[in-house]
């Protein structure tokens, strides 16, 4: 599948394109370093969204342990910089396999999905420290955005529905982040362009699958919340946001 063809739902699922303004501003060569730090947050937070949605639930409680556990060193270097490359690297493979279900209404499919996801965020993760050890930029931790803080304050306060909405909100997010790749890629150098564009493939189906999830969750037309929702995502994107980062707003 081409580009043109992965971004093709993408661009009409989302409300608006990132601004020419973002784009300007995140090509700036002194600008690299908190693009980078502030993605490798990002790829750390989407697995931790995932297996928040595991925990709550599908999984049982040991499995939770199991997978808790499993995120343990890469929060290590995320917020207390203990571990390296080589530590991150020599981790166990996850199986999905190692998940007890704890509520048939979030089966398989939604396990296997969400394994698939944190996996490969995890992974994103590792690659994205690669680049930056590669240019000697040195990692600090930065605060979030706005972005999906925002978002999350138009989540319903029961249930379902609060799932529904955020299983909405991780789609938007995703579809974004891919549209984001797509549209920064060409303005940076080969090796940055080359690892943009190999990010677009994941993470257009991660849009799909959180979009999925949410209309079997919801087994009703959502039609309305995902267009709620494109609404408040677009107007994040379009206004003006003095913080830059991966997801802001128009810099200002
Ligand atoms: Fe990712
Ligand atoms: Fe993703």
């Amino acid at each position: 599948m081409s580009t043109q063809q992965l971004l093709a739902p993408i661009l009409s699922f989302l409300k608006c394109e990132t601004p020419d303004e973002w784009i300007e501003e995140a090509r700036k060569p002194e600008n690299l370093s908190i693009i980078l730090r502030d993605h490798l947050a990002c790829e750390l937070k989407a697995g931790q969204t995932a297996m928040h949605f595991l925990r709550k639930y599908a999984i049982d409680k040991e499995s939770g342990k199991i997978l808790a556990d499993w995120f343990k060193p890469y929060e290590a270097y995320l917020y207390r910089k203990e571990g390296d490359l080589q530590s991150l690297a020599s981790q166990d493979a996850l199986s999905k396999s190692a998940f007890t279900t704890k509520n048939a209404d979030y089966g398989q499919d939604f396990i296997d999905k969400m394994v698939l996801l944190i996996k490969e965020e995890l992974h994103h993760f590792y690659q994205v420290l690669e680049i930056m050890e590669g240019r000697y930029i040195a990692f600090e931790n930065t605060t979030a955005g706005r972005y999906a803080k925002d978002m999350m304050k138009h989540v319903t306060t029961h249930e379902p529905d609060t799932l529904i909405d955020k299983l909405i909100c991780g789609a938007y997010i995703e579809a974004r982040s891919c549209e984001r790749f797509a549209k920064l890629a060409p303005h940076l150098d080969d090796d940055l362009n080359k690892f943009y564009i190999s990010l677009l493939r994941s993470e257009a189906r991660h849009y799909q699958d959180y979009l999925a999830l949410a209309e079997q969750v919801a087994g009703k037309d959502i039609n309305d919340r995902i267009a709620y929702f494109g609404k408040v995502e677009a107007d994040l994107i379009l206004t003006p946001d003095s913080d830059f980062k991966f997801h802001s707003g128009k810099p200002s």
